[in-house]
């Protein structure tokens, strides 16, 4: 079930993708290296500019979101002013998650944003911007619960998204086979689930968990922090080995971080 809707999802990419390609996709044309461009972002003097592919998993408010047919957030925003400051074009996708870490892989997408912790793991497989934001994990509780660490809830059925450290800190503290661990493609559906009464916990992303904790008037619930959850940092995520577009981030980032452009988004969406 799972996998098929991984698969559904990458094909629907690649297709998207091919659609692209082929020069089908409205007032787009072929490019020199087998790269789509379309006309408006096309360079001027003829040559076709290269156009970045940016996926993100645009469930996962304030970072990422769907807004109608727009994809908006925090990450966006750094992505943008990222490109900008490189000088790069860049095109932001919503590929969902798991297919980003395929995509970039693959090399259908160029560059991942999508609040994703830098790990030890994924850095064997991927490489990794200097760190834009700072966050750990936190844990989703009825108001009433007499949880108040993360041992605390042996025994009981946790949400998390799949291959999030939500995920790894939940099956560090009760082992790989834990069944009362219940993943979920994305986080939303892992917090309707929680508020349905159908999982007793979610783990997840701090600022995430408190941006619903402002838009949820009407239900009472309460996070709780464990000791154990570690600082965590958000890296922008490219192809291993990409050492010539990893730069261009990576410059374009510090500039961010010196001009004072990162910290203004921050503000906007964290306050001060
Ligand atoms: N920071 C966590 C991780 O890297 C969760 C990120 C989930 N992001 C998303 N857009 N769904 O595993």
């Amino acid at each position: 079930m799972k996998i098929g809707k991984k698969w559904a999802t990458s094909l629907m990419l690649v297709a998207g993708l091919s659609l692209v390609l082929a020069g089908c996709g409205g007032g787009s044309q072929p490019a020199q290296g087998g790269q789509a461009s379309t006309g408006s972002q096309a360079a001027a003097g003829g040559g076709a500019e290269k156009v970045y592919q940016v996926g993100t998993d645009a469930a996962y408010p304030p970072f990422e979101k769907m807004e109608a047919d727009k994809i908006t957030g925090f990450d966006i925003e750094v992505i943008q002013a990222v490109a900008d400051a490189a000088g790069i074009k860049i095109e932001v996708k919503n590929t969902g998650w798991d297919p980003l870490f395929e995509g970039i892989g693959s090399g259908a997408v160029d560059i991942g944003i999508s609040a994703i912790t830098i790990t030890d793991e994924r850095k064997e497989k991927f490489d990794f911007s200097e760190p834009y934001f700072e966050a750990h994990q936190l844990i989703l509780l009825p108001e009433d619960s007499t949880v108040t660490k993360l041992a605390d809830l042996q025994g009981k059925k946790i949400g998390v998204q799949s291959a999030t450290t939500g995920e790894t800190v939940v099956k560090k503290a009760f082992g790989d086979t834990y069944e009362g661990i219940k993943g979920y493609d994305d986080t939303p559906s892992a917090v309707d689930d929680f508020f349905n009464g159908r999982v007793e916990a979610v783990v997840a992303d701090n600022a995430v968990l408190q941006d619903y904790a402002k838009k949820i008037t009407d239900k009472k619930y309460k996070l709780v922090k464990d000791d154990s959850f570690e600082v965590e940092n958000y890296g922008i995520m490219v192809k291993k080995g990409n050492a010539e577009l990893l730069g261009k981030i990576n410059e374009g980032l510090k500039t961010i971080k010196d001009n004072g452009k990162l910290k203004e988004i921050h503000a906007k969406y964290f306050g001060e």
